[in-house]
């Protein structure tokens, strides 16, 4: 399918006025992979001002010089927004700055605030400030309360901003959650926060609002009377690689279901927003996360599996299982795949299942939305075994959406065949999709919120996986169901849509 020309004038609108951006865990591997890189791309876009300093701080001792030279080698190796230009990165670079402290020393703050104040005065940049929390989560309240303490949550000059963007995960469950935005409200006020979600900027993410709400053709068949079920994968074919400590405490559940998968879920059911703007976007968002029917001990059971992964084959490689990975406990218990059935409990959706399922170390790497439609009322042809028709929004890698039908063969007999008709974000727009990083931020320095987390739908997920994090801690001595590294998880996930007469539409 051929597209139109493509995004028109500047990738960004980015900020017009200069601004400060202090990145908390600025040694870490996020800020060297992901953030800064994208940084980079909207400072070579003017999307950080006219003017701008980007000031590292973490807890590594480490010069100005090494900072810089550190994240040049990364960005240059990982960067996700394409190649970086050398001379680019040099002017960019000279911009950064770093400075080692510990989070939750209130000197350090002191210090940290003096020396923005020199950085922004010799460099004529007004009071725009934004704070990046990208350190491990335990620190967030020190560092929110610092900042507070050292008075850099309010804005330092009249008509500035000081905006704060937290990674997640947000909590570790609901109560942790309540906690930790009482603390960053008591600091700042929530127009400030921005919790990030980096698939919400994903630019497949967002097209499924574009799809629903800027056509005519589907929303028609978005509900209860057309759709038969939905069926949401992330999979990834990655195992923890470095972070199993991380992850010991963490799982599926909470690393991606909590998070991103229910983002998409939300996506797909949200009503129509009155208009795109963060408030009656993320009104509506949070009515779905409310309408789905909450688990209880026996719904958990039924409907929700988890996994871990075994020793396998990814193509001919052989990998460990997890258990065998560093920093993870050889009788880990940790679950590395869950999959689930919702149902939401409203007019457009009641008695339609959504199929979630994420792991790692999986058959193939994608993220995909299928949403499958109920077949035709009546047969009239003699072959009667015709698929049903499926919309199918692959999020990543292979960005695009695709529909399936039944089309006539060529020939004599009445004979049907499954056809698909794609459309592909590449060929049609000539361009691929940019980092979701990028998007947030530019949307962070303009003051967007409308893809961003609030608190209280980061609750409202929290409250949703909390009882079913609860029935597995119940039950310490039941054992995890292993699946081999490669293959699409345990038997039990197949199970799950066996008994409702459905399967996995893999990718
Ligand atoms: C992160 C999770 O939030 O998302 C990781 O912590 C996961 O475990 C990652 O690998 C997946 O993101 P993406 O954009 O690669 O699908």
């Amino acid at each position: 399918m051929a597209g139109d020309t493509g995004r028109s004038g500047s990738v960004y609108g980015g900020a017009s006025e200069p601004c400060t951006v202090v990145l908390f865990g600025a040694s870490g591997d996020l800020a060297k992979r992901k953030v800064i890189p994208a940084m980079y791309d909207l400072a070579i876009h003017s999307a950080l001002g006219p003017r701008y300093v980007i000031a590292g701080f973490a807890r590594t001792p480490m010069s100005e010089d090494a900072f810089r030279s550190t994240l040049g080698d990364a960005a240059k190796s990982i960067s996700e927004v394409g190649p970086i230009d050398p001379q680019q990165w040099d002017a960019f670079a000279s911009n950064l700055y770093y400075r080692p402290g510990d989070y939750a020393n209130s000197e350090a703050y002191t210090q940290l605030a003096k020396r923005l104040s020199e950085l922004e005065s010799s460099k004529n940049i007004g009071g725009n400030r934004l704070f990046y929390l990208s350190t491990p989560p335990e620190v967030y309240p020190d560092i929110v309360e610092q900042l507070g303490r050292a008075g850099l949550a309010r804005p330092s000059a009249p008509n500035s901003w000081v905006h704060i963007i937290i990674e997640k995960p947000f909590g570790r469950d609901l109560a942790s959650a309540k906690a930790l935005n009482q603390i960053v409200l008591r600091v700042f006020d929530e127009r400030q926060v921005y919790r990030i979600d980096h698939y919400l900027g994903k630019d497949t993410v967002q097209n499924l609002l574009v799809l629903r709400f800027g056509n005519g053709i589907f929303e028609p068949l978005w509900n209860r009377n057309y759709v038969d079920h939905v069926q949401i994968t992330a999979s990834e074919t990655l195992g923890v690689e470095r972070r199993g400590g991380f992850y010991e405490t963490a799982g599926a559940l909470r690393d991606m279901i909590q998070s991103h998968v229910l983002q998409l879920t939300s996506l797909v059911a949200v009503e129509p927003p009155a208009s795109f703007d963060a408030t009656s976007v993320r009104n509506e968002k949070l009515k779905v996360l409310q309408s789905i029917r909450p688990f209880d001990l026996e719904m958990v059971a039924q409907s929700v599996v988890r996994g871990q992964y075994a020793p396998g084959r990814l193509g001919e490689k052989p990998v460990p299982g997890y258990r065998e990975e560093p920093n993870v406990n050889q009788a880990s218990k940790t679950e590395t795949f869950v999959a689930g059935k919702l149902l939401i409990d409203n007019w457009r959706w009641a008695g339609v299942p959504f199929y979630l399922r994420t792991g790692k170390r999986l058959a193939k790497r994608s993220t995909e939305i299928m949403i499958q439609f109920r077949r035709a009322p009546h047969i009239v042809f003699r072959e009667k075994e015709i698929e049903p028709n499926r919309l199918i929004l692959n999020i990543q890698p292979d960005e695009g959406i695709s529909v399936s039908f039944g089309a006539k063969r060529p020939g004599t007999e009445m004979s049907i065949g499954n056809v698909t008709m794609n459309f592909c974000y590449r060929e049609a727009f000539g361009e691929g999709t940019r980092s979701a990083y990028a998007t947030l931020l530019n949307d962070c320095v303009r003051g967007d919120a409308t893809l961003f987390d609030r608190g209280d739908s980061v609750e409202a997920a929290w409250s949703l996986v909390d009882p079913i994090l609860d029935v597995w801690s119940a039950a310490k001595s039941a054992a995890v169901p292993q699946y081999p590294a490669g293959s699409w998880g345990p038997r039990e996930s197949d199970v799950l849509l066996e008994r409702d007469g459905r399967q996995w539409y893999n990718p």
